[in-house]
């Protein structure tokens, strides 16, 4: 038995978009879905509580990181990843590829896996398939991903071709390794970057395994994005209909309808939480730099339209001091309402998709949001 199950629920007649339900150990997930990073255990500045507040069914979180800190063999003796950081509802690990690829110099690719150096205190390391899995084996996530290498933009059809054949040997490799296939489901990842035999081949060859879900992985890694839309256009339809389709790294406003759109039903990325500690919001009116002087006396809400907890109760003009003065506060708030945006956001996009008008919805939402290309 599977550890994950996707019900599918609707198509979207206006833009083929789908609605479904991802069914997890630990509760059910309606989709298209954003999951929120906790990169180390913790989703930045909020608590548990806040996540369940602001509706959040799934979180993130890293592979690479809870192995160099505090080490996966602790977070086991603690009873797993979800009681260490006392959340209860879904959570997915990386497998710490791209994370590990993303240290450059750092770090050399064989066959047999990936050596690097910590980025904490440059000691060397060694991550395989083999040792990944055991990783995420140990830290217990609902859903875990197969270690793969992303290839970098831009990138020869070559290093491609090389890339994404070793991630499907490693796919293999991670499928037989993998210890609790009832209790957590191991989802493959296609690569190919932006070449679209290259994404076939790959998508060809990871389905050929039987995994539980697919990811689409190798973009946002800097090309253009409708670069990325025309990768989506041919890549997810040629994933199965009965299984989550996950695009990685991936959580503009915009890019998430765009996703949506063309198939995708999980996402996540550090966007949201990420601005919002240099003091940026994300708005129905696109984003407001709240540090910018301009604010310096609006004592409007970072969105009026919105009503999260910071929108009901703070000013642009109060959170603007707290980012300037540097106080921990103006943070947190932000962090808020940007992961409550992102989630409502996806809700409202769900509605659409329910009532057949994803399509105008997109139109109405970019009329106000405007695009960001
Ligand atoms: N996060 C964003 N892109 C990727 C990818 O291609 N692979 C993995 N493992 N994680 C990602
Ligand atoms: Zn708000």
């Amino acid at each position: 038995m599977s550890a994950i199950r996707y019900e599918h629920i609707k198509t979207c007649k206006q833009s083929g978009a789908r609605l479904g339900r991802i069914h997890t150990p630990h509760g059910v997930i309606d989709t298209p879905i954003f999951m929120p990073v906790g990169t180390q255990a913790t989703v930045k500045s909020m608590t548990p509580e806040e996540l369940k507040e602001i509706n959040a069914k799934i979180i993130l979180s890293n592979t690479y990181h809870l192995y160099m800190r505090p080490g996966h063999e602790l977070v086991e003796k603690a009873g797993g990843l979800h009681k260490f950081m006392n959340w209860d509802r879904a959570i997915l690990t990386d497998s710490g590829g791209f994370q590990v690829f993303s240290l450059g110099p750092l770090r050399k690719i064989t066959e047999e896996g990936v050596e690097f150096r910590s980025h904490l205190d440059g000691s060397k390391h060694f991550i395989s398939p083999e040792k990944a899995i055991e990783i995420e084996n140990a830290l217990g996530a609902d859903i875990i991903m197969a270690f793969d290498e992303c290839a970098p933009y831009p990138a020869s059809r070559d290093y491609v071709k090389n890339s994404l054949e070793r991630t499907t040997r490693w796919a293999k490799r991670c499928k037989d390794a993998h210890k609790y296939p009832d209790r957590q489901g191991l989802f493959g990842i296609v690569q190919g970057g932006m070449y679209k035999d290259l994404r076939e081949q790959s998508a060809y060859e990871i389905m050929e395994l039987d995994f539980p879900g697919y990811a689409v992985g190798g973009l946002s890694v800097g090309e253009p994005k409708p670069l990325m839309y025309e990768v989506l256009e041919y890549t997810t339809p040629l994933l199965p209909k009965d299984k989550p389709r996950y695009l990685m790294g991936v959580g503009s406003p915009d890019a998430l309808i765009e996703g949506v759109i063309r198939g995708i039903d999980m996402f996540d990325c550090v966007l949201p939480t990420r601005i919002a500690r240099n003091g940026t919001a994300m708005t129905s009116h696109g984003k407001v730099v709240v540090r910018n002087a301009k604010y310096a006396e609006d004592f409007l809400p970072l969105d009026p339209e919105c009503s999260c907890y910071t929108c009901r109760n703070y000013s642009r003009a109060y959170i603007r001091h707290l980012v300037k003065a540097n106080e921990i506060l103006g943070a947190r708030l932000i962090t808020y309402h940007n992961l409550y945006f992102l989630l409502k956001l996806m809700e409202n996009v769900r509605q659409a998709i329910r009532e057949d008008r994803l399509l105008d919805f997109r139109r109405e939402f970019f009329t106000k949001y405007g695009y960001e290309l």
